[in-house]
């Protein structure tokens, strides 16, 4: 989720640079780099935290020139510290790169590159690999040397190169990741972005997957996959700055609920091997240790909270371990029963939520080992856990968490299914059976987020509410609550959620004529229950929108109105029955016209009690 900017021409490239990285800060980054070529040699500087701080060591007349690279890092292979922000040196001074995006067998390259050509590495990152095997395929010619790189790397990237031997190109790649090259006067720019290059061009050229350009002062060449000269045609940006920032979207918030499809697969990509395993990185966790732990505390705020909700249930149904939800505020202050052989797993996005940081130290203090799921790396969450699951998001802007959410739940999921079968508790046809459903969850939720027009309608209807409840069983308890938190947050409305079962020992007084229920009925082993459960709130005049999966007909029947998520397995629906939640409660929110973004009283990193 980083920034790539690149200028060649006869203006200031650290300037032009540096003001195109800012105008990217809405992706998100933790640290900042540029290369600028100069008298046959590159020059480099680096620094963390905010782009200020670069530009304090970048003042000096001599460091500048006519052609450089530069980037904003959002942290994922390695702490947000200097040796780790872009762009990485080939070891000779002589190769600099920038890029975004992950690279797979970042590992396995390294190793090669140790071995047979002595390479010593700087950083952390996956990233440096791609500037030490340009620099081993070097001879005289940038653009094979790049080409020959690539196509030993896995994963997705967009990549800027430059050489100390080179003074008049850029040469850049991509797949799966977003690369443009813009058209100036003179003088040619590359960005990940469009709003990066607004203040200089707004004609662009789009670069697609496996395609080279080669960026010189005059001349923009786009080659193909096979180094075949590429026509493409100029678009010219007609859009303002603020709309290109959101990418076409009114809202983040809209922006990151349409992201959620491509943000799990981010999340599953790499941890389900070819045959089927899951394999997670960052828990060292071993079978042993595994057998020992007899208790899971999930401890969690708000929104991460309600995903810990459905963490325990997969977690006792697939591994069989006692496992208890509890609020980080309340967990730091009641007596937990914690020893070695507790497991805490502590959720959190942001990696920096006080009331959740404090309740992880309590566990440890008592001698709990500590797994975190984050979104953030080199968090304050993850440098204290003993194993890290990320959940590879991407920043997120908007105060109400979304995408977040969802990939939580696929690493709960993920961690889930790992110990199930470490432990020998779930049996390899049921894991298979999850593994399968997990692997189809991207494309569910694109068919997800295709109820849209559906719910901006029942939105409309409802907007001028002043109280919602929702109801469901099972795991969609969890999905009642975030549904409820999602409204209330955004859109102001007193909203309300609990456990179907639970509605007849005393809030059914709260019914009267026309008091709008959202009914989740998506787990088949309880449809009948929700059923009776819609029947007996239509009987106090109650008016219900049920959500329910494809295919589920009867519930239609019994309900004023209903939400079809795509069919699927009962433990994965809570996962798809979230979104049409988030864009029921975007709608009200704009119809009330709420600051959707920002709402009010609310911070998106909670760091006080
Ligand atoms: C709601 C929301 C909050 C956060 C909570 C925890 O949309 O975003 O409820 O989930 O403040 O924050 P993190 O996950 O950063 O610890």
């Amino acid at each position: 989720m980083c920034g790539i900017v690149g200028y060649i021409g006869d203006g200031s490239a650290k300037e032009i640079i540096i003001s195109g990285l800012k105008s990217l800060e809405y992706r998100g980054y933790d640290s900042a780099g540029i290369a600028l070529h100069r008298g046959g040699k590159l020059l480099l500087r680096k620094e963390s935290g905010v782009i200020a701080n670069l530009e304090k060591r970048i003042t000096k007349k001599d460091f500048d020139g006519n052609l450089g690279i530069g980037h904003t890092r959002w942290a994922t292979h390695g702490a947000p510290i200097r040796e780790n922000a872009h762009p990485h040196m080939s070891c000779d001074g002589r190769i600099a790169i920038v890029h975004n995006g992950i690279i797979e067998n970042y590992m396995e390259l390294k190793a090669w590159l140790v071995k047979n050509h002595d390479v010593e590495f700087k950083s952390e990152t996956d990233s440096e690999v791609i500037a030490q095997l340009i620099c081993v395929y070097y001879k005289d010619d940038l653009v094979a040397a790049v080409r020959k790189a690539v196509a030993r790397m896995r994963g997705a990237y967009a990549v800027g190169v430059i050489s100390a031997d080179d003074p008049d190109h850029i040469v850049a790649v991509r797949k799966d990741a977003p690369l443009i090259a813009g058209i100036g006067e003179g003088c040619n720019y590359l960005a990940s972005d469009i709003p990066a290059l607004l203040r200089y061009t707004r004609d662009i050229y789009l670069i697609e997957n496996d395609e080279t350009v080669i960026i010189s002062k005059d001349d923009i060449k786009i080659f193909d996959g096979d180094m075949t000269r590429v026509k493409r045609e100029k678009m010219h940006v007609t859009w303002d700055a603020a709309a290109a920032v959101k990418g076409g979207y009114e809202h983040f918030m809209k922006k990151e609920i349409y992201e959620q499809p491509e943000a799990v697969n981010k999340t599953l990509e790499g941890r389900i091997n070819a045959k089927g395993e899951v394999k997670l990185d960052g828990i060292k966790l071993t079978k042993k240790e595994l057998d020992a732990i007899n208790r899971i505390y999930i401890v969690a705020c708000g929104t991460a909270y309600h995903a810990g909700m459905q963490g325990k249930e997969v977690i006792e149904g697939f591994a069989r371990i006692p496992t208890e939800v509890d609020l980080a505020s309340e967990f730091r202050y009641r007596k937990p029963i914690v020893d070695s052989n507790t497991l805490f797993i502590c959720i959190s996005q942001s990696g920096e939520t006080s009331d959740t940081i404090e309740a992880m130290r309590e566990a440890k203090r008592k001698g709990a080992r500590i797994l975190s799921i984050c979104n953030v790396v080199g968090s304050s969450v993850t440098r204290e856990s003993d194993d890290v699951l990320y959940t590879w998001a991407g920043p997120e802007i908007a105060v109400a968490s979304t995408k977040a959410y969802t990939t939580q739940l696929v690493c709960l999921f993920l961690l889930a299914l790992y110990m199930g079968r470490a432990r020998g508790t779930l049996l390899p046809k049921e894991y298979k059976r999850i593994v399968d459903e997990l692997k189809k969850l991207p494309a569910k939720l694109t068919e997800a987020l295709g109820t849209d027009e559906h719910v901006a309608k029942l939105a409309k209807k409802f907007s001028v509410r002043e109280q919602i409840f929702y109801i469901g069983r099972g795991s969609d308890v969890g999905t009642s609550y975030e549904a409820s938190l999602k409204l209330k947050e955004i859109s102001y409305i007193n909203s309300f959620a609990i456990a179907a079962g639970e509605l007849k020992h005393g809030t059914i007084a709260l019914i009267n004529r026309g008091t709008l229920f959202i009914v989740f009925a998506t787990q088949d082993y309880l449809y009948e229950k929700m059923l009776s459960n819609i029947e007996e709130i239509k009987a106090r005049h109650a008016y219900v929108i049920a959500v329910a999966k494809k295919g589920n007909t009867r519930v239609g029947k019994i309900s004023d109105d209903t939400i079809m998520i795509p069919e699927c397995a009962d433990e994965v629906a809570s996962i798809l029955a979230v979104v049409p939640m988030q864009l029921f409660a975007y709608h009200i929110a704009k119809l009330r016209k709420r600051d959707i973004d920002k709402p009010r009283n609310l911070a998106k990193s909670v760091t006080v009690e």
